[in-house]
């Protein structure tokens, strides 16, 4: 009988791995909580909010149940809702799109740049025109952090400028990367993040987080997330949601916090190890100057219709690979009604075509890394 060997398939994100290293750590946290049983709002959720909001260098973290809601919350908060439009772009996760019409706003999408895969600073305007020539307030812009790298806030913040618009950063991809040497976190009006367990800084469940320098806004964010609480949660002084972050899960992620600097590094070198042994056989990602990546993907892009083959290829020899985001929202039935930045959004239908995403976490070791990137170029060349 011929029995075909084949080599094992390299985890895509190996969190067996991170929890082996937290080891006891987290076992502890965990098992203090379920001795307090304080499972909501516990004193753990306090404590990991003021970490977060060091961290990032903010005034609040206000923890909620996951980075959707963090997003709803946030345009809840900013009173962002029906006849108002919500600039964002294109290619990203739906999420970012879907928090504008559960809000009651509509969603009007914008290019991204084709070398970051961040929105496109110069399609704001013609996103802005749009959505008056459709009949709405145009009232915010939600920039992405897509794939870990920082978008072009001082860029964001002109044009946000220029047109009276909110910024709401969905860091959920980037939350921990840095622009001009900050931390993202206080860029715009609100940041919101996911604590989704696949995301740079996850938990064991959902999870999510939005921070401000704001005061004011911050208590409104503690209003909205427990049933627009007013002294407590029977006085009820404004409609909201049940979006708290489970105690034990705040466990979890302080302890997660303390090696995430570490693991961000790590995933640096990594990044820098693909870069260095795929430039010349793929479009590799580029980081501008003064900006940096968690790299909570590493996307490259193949031209000429090779993506699909290479997936295949790379299946065949055991490495994972995944394509973030095969259809861009316009082109997604939920979303394909919704107006679209003049100037078009081709850059975000060539890029569906073109990227794949590689094995990324803190964990890939070199041995593993030199697989993937002989895989890689077997397939290409
Ligand atoms: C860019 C982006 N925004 C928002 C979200 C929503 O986060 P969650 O899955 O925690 O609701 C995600 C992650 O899934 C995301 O990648």
């Amino acid at each position: 009988m011929n029995v075909r060997t084949q080599a094992p398939m390299i985890p895509f994100i190996d969190l067996a791995a991170q929890r082996k290293r937290l080891g006891a750590a987290i076992d502890t946290a965990v098992a203090r909580v379920l001795a307090h049983c304080q499972f909501i709002i516990g004193p753990e959720v306090r404590a990991f909010e003021s970490e977060l909001a060091d961290f990032a260098g903010a005034r609040h973290a206000v923890s909620c149940a996951s980075g959707t809601d963090a997003l709803v919350l946030a345009l809840r908060a900013l009173g962002i809702g029906r006849g108002d439009a919500v600039i964002c772009p294109s290619f990203t996760f739906c999420a970012t799109a879907e928090v504008a019409v559960l809000v009651g706003a509509t969603p009007v999408f914008v290019d991204v740049h084709p070398d970051t895969f961040n929105i496109d600073i110069a399609g704001i305007p013609g996103a802005v025109d749009a959505a008056k020539a459709a009949g709405l307030t145009p009232k915010a812009i939600i920039p992405v952090d897509l794939f870990g790298l920082s978008a072009d806030h001082d860029g964001i913040a002109a044009a946000a400028k220029a047109h009276g618009l909110f910024v709401i950063d969905d860091a959920a991809q980037g939350f921990g990367a840095t622009y001009k040497g900050r931390r993202l976190g206080t860029f715009g009006d609100l940041t919101c993040t996911s604590f989704f367990p696949a995301k740079p800084l996850g938990c064991y469940g959902d999870g999510g987080a939005v921070l401000t320098d704001d005061d004011k806004v911050a208590d409104l964010l503690r209003s909205i997330r427990v049933h627009g609480q007013g002294s407590d949660k029977y006085d009820n002084v404004r409609i909201g949601l049940a979006s708290r972050l489970d105690t034990i899960q705040a466990a979890v992620l302080s302890e997660k916090l303390k090696i995430f600097p570490d693991e961000i590094e790590a995933r640096d070198a990594i990044a820098k190890r693909y870069a260095e042994g795929l430039h010349d056989v793929a479009t590799v990602p580029s980081v501008p100057a003064d900006l940096t990546s968690v790299w909570a993907q590493y996307t490259i892009r193949v031209a000429g219709g090779g993506r699909d083959a290479l997936a295949a290829a790379l299946k065949a020899e055991g490495v994972p690979t995944a394509i973030y985001y095969p259809i861009p929202l316009h082109r997604q039935i939920a979303y394909k009604q919704y107006p679209v930045g003049r100037g078009g959004l081709a850059a975000s239908d060539r890029l569906a075509g073109e990227v794949i995403s590689l094995p990324m976490h803190p964990y890939l070791d070199q041995p593993t890394q030199a697989r993937i990137v002989d895989a890689t170029r077997r397939a290409l060349t």
